[in-house]
C-alpha cells in the first residue's frame, strides 16, 4: 500500500499537523480539511452531517481513481468542555466520525481514526483494573469525551469490521511546538518563566500514572502501519510509564532546569482536589508490544527529548 493520495481530517492539531509533515515528506499528494476555515482547506465540521458527505463530495472530484487514505485526527479534546457540551462532544467525537466512517467504506477509501487511552480508567475507581492497557483489555471509560470516543471506535469497526479500519489510540502527545498547549510546552514555558523570576506555580496531579508519545512518532508508526496495510486497533505510544511528576522531573532533568528552584514552581496533588469537570483515568497507560511486533519504533522519552532539544535550540 502506498498512501499516494491521503487527506488529512481536522488538520490543524498537534497530531495532525505532524501527520501532514510525515506525509509531506512521503510524497503524498495531501488534502486537509478544517472546520475553522484555513486557508487551502477544505471545509469539514464533524459537527454537521452536511459538511461531513459535501466535502467527501469534493475531495472525490479531486483524487483520481485508486487508493484513498482518510485518517481521521478531528476531535473536540478539551476534555471538561466535553462534560459540559455533551451534545456538541457527541456530535463532533461519535456521530462526526461515524458518517466519516460510511462516506469511507462506500467509496472504498481507507479509515484511520485516532482515539484514546481515555476509553479506559473507570474500573481502578472501582478497585478494578488498572494500566498499561493492552489493544484487548476491556474499555470503561471515566468521561464524557471517553464514552464517544469510545462510540466512535465502535461505529467505524461496525462499518468496516474488526480489522478493516486502523484505530490508533494514544496518549500525552507533545512535541516542540512555541505556541503549543501539550504538556512540555506548558512545563518548558513554566520553567523558563520560573527561572526569569516568576512566581506562578504550577499544579500538578501526582497521581496519573501514562506513556507519553511524541507527535513525530505517533505519525511515522500511523503511516509504517498503514503503508503496510494494517487494521484493527493497535496502540500507539511512548516507551516510559511514569507519573506526572516523575515526567516534570525528568523534563527538569534533561532540559538542565535548577532542581530545587524549578520543583518549588509546582505544586503535586491528587488529581481529586482539582475538581475537574471530568473524571480522569489514574494509573494508565497504553502498552506498546503489539505496535513493536508490527515494526513501529517505539521511542523512549530521551530520545524523543532529544530531538526536542535540538529543535529548541535552533529556535
Ligand atoms: N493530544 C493528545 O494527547 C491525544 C491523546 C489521545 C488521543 N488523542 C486523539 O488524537 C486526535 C488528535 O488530537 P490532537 O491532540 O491533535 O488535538 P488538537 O490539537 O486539539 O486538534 C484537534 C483538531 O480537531 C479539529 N476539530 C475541532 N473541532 C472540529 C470539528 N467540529 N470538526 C472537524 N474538526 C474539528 C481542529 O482542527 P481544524 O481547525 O483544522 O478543524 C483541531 O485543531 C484526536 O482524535 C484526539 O482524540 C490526542
Amino acid at each position: 500500500v502506498s498512501l499516494s493520495q491521503a487527506v488529512v481530517v481536522g488538520s490543524g492539531g498537534q497530531v495532525a499537523r505532524a501527520l501532514r509533515k510525515r506525509l509531506d515528506a512521503g510524497g503524498s499528494q495531501v488534502l486537509l480539511t478544517s472546520s475553522s476555515g484555513r486557508d487551502g482547506a477544505l471545509p469539514l465540521n464533524l459537527a454537521e452531517a452536511a459538511s461531513i458527505r459535501d466535502c467527501f463530495n469534493r475531495i472525490g472530484e479531486r483524487f483520481r481513481a485508486g487508493p484513498v487514505e482518510i485518517f481521521l485526527a478531528g476531535a473536540m479534546t478539551h476534555v471538561d468542555r466535553c462534560e459540559q457540551e455533551r451534545d456538541l462532544c457527541r456530535a463532533v467525537n461519535a456521530d462526526g466520525p461515524r458518517i466519516v466512517a460510511e462516506e469511507c467504506a462506500r467509496r472504498d477509501w481507507k479509515l484511520t481514526y485516532f482515539s484514546t487511552e481515555y476509553v479506559f480508567g473507570e474500573a481502578e475507581y472501582a478497585g478494578g483494573a488498572i494500566g498499561p492497557f493492552s489493544e484487548t483489555d476491556p474499555p470503561a471509560p471515566t468521561s464524557w469525551y471517553g464514552e464517544c470516543k469510545l462510540l466512535a471506535e465502535q461505529a467505524v469497526q461496525k462499518i468496516f469490521g474488526a480489522d478493516g479500519a486502523l484505530i490508533l489510540r494514544t496518549t500525552m502527545v507533545f512535541s516542540w511546538d512555541p505556541e503549543g498547549m501539550n504538556f512540555l510546552m506548558q512545563y518548558l514555558r513554566h520553567l523558563e518563566s520560573r527561572r526569569q523570576g516568576g512566581m506562578n506555580v504550577f499544579s500538578v496531579p501526582e497521581d496519573q500514572v501514562s506513556t507519553p508519545t511524541y507527535a513525530p512518532a505517533l505519525a511515522d508508526g500511523c503511516c509504517l502501519l498503514r503503508e503496510q496495510g494494517h487494521g484493527g486497533i493497535v496502540n500507539l505510544v511512548g516507551r516510559d510509564l511514569l507519573s506526572r511528576k516523575e515526567l516534570v522531573e525528568r523534563v527538569i532533568q534533561e532540559f538542565g532546569f535548577d532542581r530545587e528552584q524549578s520543583l518549588a514552581g509546582f505544586r503535586f496533588l491528587k488529581t481529586a482536589e482539582l475538581a475537574q469537570k471530568a473524571k480522569r483515568p489514574l494509573t494508565a497507560g497504553l502498552t506498546h508490544q503489539k505496535s513493536e511486533k508490527l515494526g513501529v519504533k517505539v521511542w523512549s522519552l530521551a530520545e524523543a527529548f532529544a530531538e526536542v532539544k535540538k529543535l529548541r535550540q535552533a529556535r
